[in-house]
Formats: structure tokens, sequence, C-alpha cells
């Protein structure tokens, strides 16, 4: 397994492309409301990658019909975009986004309150965003890449949660996947070390209940198993000899 270091210009390209989709990120956040359906969250998207010169990387890939995932509630990822499924007060939603900056690609997804929710709902979307954050103080060079692993899985399993197993993070660059896995939960082996210039999409998934989760027919929506409510958080991020630089964060967010 190669996990390739960029160069500073490679560097340079991954974060123009980590910005214009934290710009993308931002746009959508604000979209999301009660009465939008999640094919009219895919279009605003999509536009939004084009009207800054990007392309969806998402679009076609393995046959994914769309440039965004809208993910509801008990839907973990790869919600496919439907013109009648209509966001209500109360959901969630994860949207999972990226997109191709001459030929660099970035990666991230936020999960969403639709209105009003829960405590219980809010509460999983704060757990999972900072697991994401405790996962990334392991990500510096000299460490292991299972460090970022075991750090998210000890934060997420503190609350009785359930980390995602079948679905994992990746190193990414000129392509949307490159190595390597990177697992949310605790591993017996260390894994690769970490060094300056990876680039990574770190992206824990975290149900309410149990971890485990299925595939509806339709062969993309990866739902929870027990029904409970899930969500994602995710983030291209660069190694460095320092503290991480996360490429794909907006200005003044969830602050
Ligand atoms: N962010 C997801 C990933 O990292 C989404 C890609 S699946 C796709 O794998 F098919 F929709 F592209
Ligand atoms: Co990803």
């Amino acid at each position: 397994m190669a996990v390739s270091i960029k160069s500073a210009r490679e560097i340079e390209l991954m974060r123009e492309a980590g910005k214009r989709l934290a710009h993308v990120h931002e746009e959508l956040g604000r979209a999301v409301a009660p009465g939008i359906s999640t094919w009219e969250i895919d279009a605003l998207g999509e536009k939004l990658i084009r009207d800054c010169g990007c392309v969806p990387n998402f679009l076609h890939y393995n046959g994914y019909p769309a440039s965004i995932c809208v993910s509801v509630n008990e839907e973990v990822v790869h919600g496919i975009p439907r013109k009648d499924r209509i966001l209500k007060e109360g959901d969630i939603v994860s949207l999972d986004a990226g997109l191709i900056y001459r030929g660099y690609h970035s990666d991230a997804a936020r999960t969403h309150a639709v209105g009003r929710i829960s405590e219980e709902a809010q509460k999983l979307i704060g757990v999972t965003r900072q697991s994401f954050f405790e996962g990334i103080k392991m990500a510096r060079e000299g460490n292991y890449l299972h460090d970022i692993s075991n750090a998210i899985d000890a934060y997420v399993s503190g609350f009785g949660y359930g980390i995602v197993r079948d679905l994992v993070g990746h190193g990414i660059g000129t392509a949307l996947h490159e190595d390597p896995q990177i697992p949310n939960f605790a591993q017996k082996r260390r894994g690769v070390r970490l060094q300056a210039g990876m680039t990574l999409a770190v992206e824990p998934m975290v149900n309410a209940g149990t971890w485990k989760v299925r595939w509806l027919q339709d062969g993309w929506t990866v739902v929870t198993r027990d029904r409970s409510l899930s969500a994602h958080y995710e983030n291209t991020i660069l190694v460095t000899d320092g503290e991480p630089e996360i490429l794909t964060l907006y200005e003044g967010e969830g602050l």
C-alpha cells in the first residue's frame, strides 16, 4: 500500500479544491430547511460546484447518479436525491459533497438540523463532529494511521453510540479514493506511519444505536439496522509535522 506524498504545488491545488468545497458546503447548509427536496439540494450543489469552475467527483462514480449524497435520519451515507423526498422539521440530513479542481479532489460531509430537532439528535451531531477533531489530533507526522481510528472510537464509544465499521475514510488527491483506508473504529495493528504531505479524508459515521448497517434495494443508500439516527462529519486534511491543516472548513463554521 503506497500512500502518496503531495508536493508543494499539489498541496496548493488541494488547498484550493478544499476552499471551494467549503464554500459549496456553506451554501448548502444555508439551503437546508423544511420543505426542500433532497433533489433540490443536489441540483444546488452541482450548480455551486460547476459555478466555481470545478467538477462534481461523485457524479457517475461507480454509477452513483448524483453530485451530492443526501442522507436523512436513519440513512447513514450515500442517500440518493429524490424529488419526492421532502425534508421536514425535526429531520437531520447528512450532506456529503466532493469536487475536482484542476485534477485534485476534495471531499467533505456535514450533518444539519432541519428546523428544530430533538436534543438527542443535536447531541449525536455534536459528538460526531467532535469525534473528527479528536481523531485528527493524532494526525501528525510520526504518529500512526490507526492512532486516528483509535481516538475516534474511544471518544464515540464513551457516549454509547455505534461507530460504523462497513465504511471508512481514505487518502485523497488525484483520485477521490487513494490509499490508505482509514477505519473509524479501534484497530489492533497500528497502520502506516503518517508523513507530512499526506492528504486524507477523515469521516466518522456515528449511529445513535448499533454500529450495524444495511444497504437498501437501490444498491447505494446505507441505513442503520436498528433504524436509529445516524450522523456524518468529514473533512479533507493535510498532514504536517505539527497540527494538521483542515482544507475543507469554512470560516466561522459551527462557532
Ligand atoms: N464521501 C464519500 C466517500 O468518500 C462519497 C463517495 S460515494 C459516491 O466515499 F459514489 F457518491 F461518490
Ligand atoms: Co469520503
